[in-house]
């Protein structure tokens, strides 16, 4: 197995989720477009990017002012937005402009929040460029984010839009008039929505962590309590609603 960059090793898309080498076959091998990502956290995802796309000008927004901790280069510019506020997530997109060739989006991960990063991102990305919707696990019925937003109901959101429409695209389906119908009854996506991001994509990746995390994401141990797939810290490593990505091509 290659040993990963220890600077690298810093994000927990490497050391709990597992999805950078998902990453590695997934995602461009070049950019010398723009990159946006939502979720700055300490900068570690940003200094990913800039080591993994030494050509591309690279887009860092959250709801956080600039922070002391984050990287600064040339190449990267740091937005102040808020994903529960529509007008601010479409005039940050409107002022990257054309060129846009990859999204990852990680910021708060409120299903809500995701589902409108998806609508908006998708149309500003450019034909061909890559959308990363990642810890959709949030959008998932056994998540405490999606029960905040839904409670005990069933709800719409892109994980289940999304696990649709690679399921129908797999099975070489078109969106029938009956699925449509289905798949846009809810409070993320209209009925024309779903039609315009189905269109719109032209494939899904979908990884979910089988394997346990190379280390912990709280306390930073690997000693693991590995009957019970729990941390010495407590931490459930193997939940049903975990570390889980989507990479989605734009046709
Ligand atoms: C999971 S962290 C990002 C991790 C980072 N991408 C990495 O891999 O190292 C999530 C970030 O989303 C930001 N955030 C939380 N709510 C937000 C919101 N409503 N709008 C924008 N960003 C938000 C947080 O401030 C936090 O920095």
């Amino acid at each position: 197995m290659p040993m990963m960059d220890p600077r690298l090793e810093q994000t927990d898309k490497s050391f709990w989720h597992g999805f950078t080498n998902f990453y590695d076959t997934h995602l461009p091998h070049r950019i010398e477009g723009k990159i946006l990502e939502f979720g700055v956290f300490k900068g570690n995802s940003i200094r990913w990017l800039l080591a993994k796309f030494p050509y591309a000008l690279i887009h860092g927004a959250d709801i956080l002012p600039a922070q002391p901790e984050w990287p600064l280069d040339s190449r990267v510019t740091y937005h102040e937005v808020d994903q529960d506020e529509e007008e601010q997530v479409k005039s940050l997109l409107e002022k990257i402009g054309q060129g846009l060739r990859l999204l990852i989006e990680d910021g708060s991960h409120f299903p809500r929040h995701q589902s409108r990063c998806l609508r908006l991102g998708l149309d500003a990305l450019e034909p061909g460029g890559t959308y990363v919707l990642e810890d959709i696990q949030t959008s998932h019925p056994a998540h405490s984010q999606y029960a905040d937003e839904f409670g005990s109901a069933v709800g719409q959101t892109s994980l289940s839009v999304l696990l649709a429409f690679e399921h129908l695209k797999r099975r070489g389906e078109a969106l029938s008039p009956s699925r449509l119908a289905v798949l846009g009854r809810g409070s993320h996506f209209t009925t024309s929505d779903i039609e315009k991001l189905f269109a719109q994509i032209a494939s899904i990746d979908v990884y979910k962590r089988a394997t346990l995390p190379s280390k912990c994401w709280k306390c930073g141990s690997s000693n693991f309590d590995y009957h019970s797939y729990r941390c010495e810290c407590g931490v459930d490593l193997m939940n049903e609603a975990d570390s889980m990505t989507v990479v989605i091509k734009k046709a």
